[in-house]
């Protein structure tokens, strides 16, 4: 076939299927640019499910024909807030880091699992053991500890180690909550058996509570894991009068 005719051809193709495109690509994009394409969005938004942990059903609402998803809707509350965040990322990368005087290079650029990580609420796991506590007890902070580490173990949404669990006790000792920080340190202790921090922060909080056998045990089980423990011997020495 001469290459005229070939070109032609090519030609009828697009000026069909262009309206057709059209018709098809995205009708309400606040955010991204009005030109892209069904196809490129869609990436984007499997970019966004990974990133919260959620399916495409969080932010967009079916068709009122049952015909798969309204995707250009905005009835469904969770898109909005997607949106604010669109912009709210734009604004973290186009507006806030580049004030910075000088950059990493490459220079690194926040996206939406910077922050997520795979959860839909950003929470570290000392807020989400912390807040469990808030609610309902430690033994709550103890089976969101254990579902978390069974859903999102090797994901990275969560740091598992010893001093992110510590926070929790050393917040609830700040608030007073000396009985709670205890549970929560003898949790910490279970996991952490050769942690002398453990059980010397669990001694303050004993002695908190006024109960001096209690913080005793905990500082000599400190020192035990720990004998360099120069300010654990002076706390010992004066509880026992010394
Ligand atoms: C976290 C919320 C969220 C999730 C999850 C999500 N979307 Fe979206 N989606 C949005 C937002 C926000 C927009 C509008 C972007 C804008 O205003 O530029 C959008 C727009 C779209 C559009 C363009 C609609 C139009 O005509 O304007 C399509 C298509 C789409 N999403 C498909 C999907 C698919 C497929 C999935 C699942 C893989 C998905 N979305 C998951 C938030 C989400
Ligand atoms: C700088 C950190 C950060 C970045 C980046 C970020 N988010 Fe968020 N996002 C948050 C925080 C914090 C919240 C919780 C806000 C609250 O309710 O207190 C949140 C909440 C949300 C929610 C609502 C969750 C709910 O409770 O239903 C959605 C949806 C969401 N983000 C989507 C996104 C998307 C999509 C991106 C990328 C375009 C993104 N976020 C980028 C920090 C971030």
């Amino acid at each position: 076939m001469p290459l005229f005719f070939r070109l032609a051809g090519l030609a009828t193709c697009f000026l069909l299927t262009v309206p057709a495109i059209a018709q098809n690509g995205p009708q309400n994009l606040e955010y991204y640019p009005t030109n892209m394409t069904r196809g490129e969005i869609i990436a984007e938004m499997r970019h966004f499910s990974f990133a919260l942990g959620v399916r495409c059903e969080h932010c967009h609402v079916e068709r009122t024909d049952g015909r798969g998803f309204d995707f250009a809707s905005d009835a469904n509350p969770n898109k909005e807030k997607a949106r604010v965040m669109l912009f709210m990322t734009d604004a973290i990368n186009s507006q806030f880091l580049t004030e910075l005087a000088d950059r990493a290079d490459p220079v690194v650029e926040v996206t939406c699992k910077t922050c997520h990580r795979g959860t839909l609420q950003p929470r570290l796991l000392w807020q989400e053991l912390l807040l469990a506590t808030h609610e309902s007890g430690p033994e709550a902070a103890r089976d969101k500890l254990t579902e978390l580490q069974e859903n999102y173990d090797n994901s990275g949404a969560y740091d598992f180690r010893e001093w992110e669990t510590n926070v929790v006790a050393e917040e609830l000792a700040k608030e007073g909550r000396h009985e709670d920080a205890i549970a929560i340190w003898m949790m910490n202790a279970e996991r952490f058996p050769a942690s002398d921090a453990i059980q010397s922060g669990m001694a303050e909080s004993y002695q908190a509570l006024g109960d001096t056998l209690g913080a005793i045990q905990a500082y000599e089980a400190a020192l035990a894991l720990n004998p360099g423990r120069n300010d654990v011997k002076r706390a010992l020495a004066g509880l026992k009068g010394e």
